[in-house]
């Protein structure tokens, strides 16, 4: 049976874990100093179900990456690049590897480190908010996708168990085009909502119109100079049906906030600006949510 691990005990590494668990494949669960997690953990899903899950504990300080066959890695946005040249001498040469976070950027260095390993993207729009450190509530639903990035294929019975893990979860062929999508809903929910103090919900108001056009209308430009063609209706549509799919969910912006943590802003709205800076593209709203955070972030 293959062996999955997840690096990254946040809530989206703690969420798929349980999803896999409970879909039979118990994958080790490991922080990002590599120590395997066997505290209990639980969830309460979307439709009030709790459920709790205890991973088994290898040895504690040193777990047997290198039995892994696949490594989800589920670090924030500016951690992953750190996580992975930590992780990789541990690894076997065939361990393949999907990066889950929110923005761009970090896949264009891991890529270059990889020594033949194969690398998958994914990107997620489930929410998730932990109660405590290893107590989860689901707060939303949503699309997951995968997609190949390079070198070899993630395996067919890997694939079967993410994709039978992960409600809502689908293989996609174009991989970039689904993240720069994605990119365009965390660019527009989390530093608003982080900013305001609202829930994801709350955006469908008449007062985040404006911004959010303005968000969609720069990274559709900034997209054209990476070869990408997005359509401003289209990511519109998915911007709101996300903000209604998640309604009740504070995003991942607002929770770092809110706990005075580093934000992924640099790999999302920051990621446009400086694109958008070294290809001659103006991102003036994109900069003040990028400032914004920013202030917020030194006075932690
Ligand atoms: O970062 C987040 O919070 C999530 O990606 C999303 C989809 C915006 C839901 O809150």
């Amino acid at each position: 049976m293959s062996q999955i691990g997840i690096l990254g005990a946040g809530a989206v590494g703690q969420l798929i874990g349980h999803q896999l668990a409970a879909s039979g494949t118990l994958p080790m669960l490991i922080d990002r100093q590599l120590h395997a997690i066997s505290e209990l953990l639980t969830l309460m899903d979307l439709n009030g179900n709790p459920s709790t899950l205890r991973f088994t504990k290898p040895e504690y300080n040193s777990p047997p990456l290198g039995k892994l066959d696949l490594l989800i890695v589920t670090v924030k946005a500016y951690q992953v690049v750190e996580a992975v040249t930590r992780v990789l001498p541990e690894l076997s040469p065939h361990c393949h590897l999907l990066l889950l976070h929110n923005g761009l950027g970090p896949h264009e260095q891991v890529a270059a480190m990889l020594n033949g390993r194969g690398l998958t993207l994914g990107t997620t729009s489930q929410g998730a908010l932990r109660l405590s450190k290893y107590d989860l509530k689901q707060t939303g639903s949503g699309l997951t996708q995968f997609g190949h990035c390079m070198g070899p294929a993630m395996a067919p019975e890997l694939k079967a168990s993410l994709l039978s893990a992960i409600p809502g979860s689908e293989w996609v062929e174009a991989i970039l085009p689904a993240l720069w999508q994605k990119l365009a809903v965390n660019a527009c929910i989390n530093p608003l909502t982080a900013i305001h103090g609202v829930c994801n919900g709350e955006l469908a108001d008449d007062a985040y119109q404006a911004t959010i056009a303005a968000v969609l209308r720069e990274l559709v430009e900034v997209a054209r100079t990476q070869g990408m063609a997005l359509q401003e209706e289209s990511l519109s549509a998915r911007v709101y049906e996300v903000i209604r799919l998640t309604a009740s969910n504070r995003s991942s912006m607002r929770q770092d906030v809110d706990h005075r943590r580093k934000t992924e802003i640099d790999a999302i709205n920051g990621y446009l600006v400086s694109l958008g800076n070294r290809h001659g593209v103006a991102t003036p709203t994109n900069k003040a949510l990028v400032d914004a955070i920013h202030a917020l972030e030194r006075r932690f």
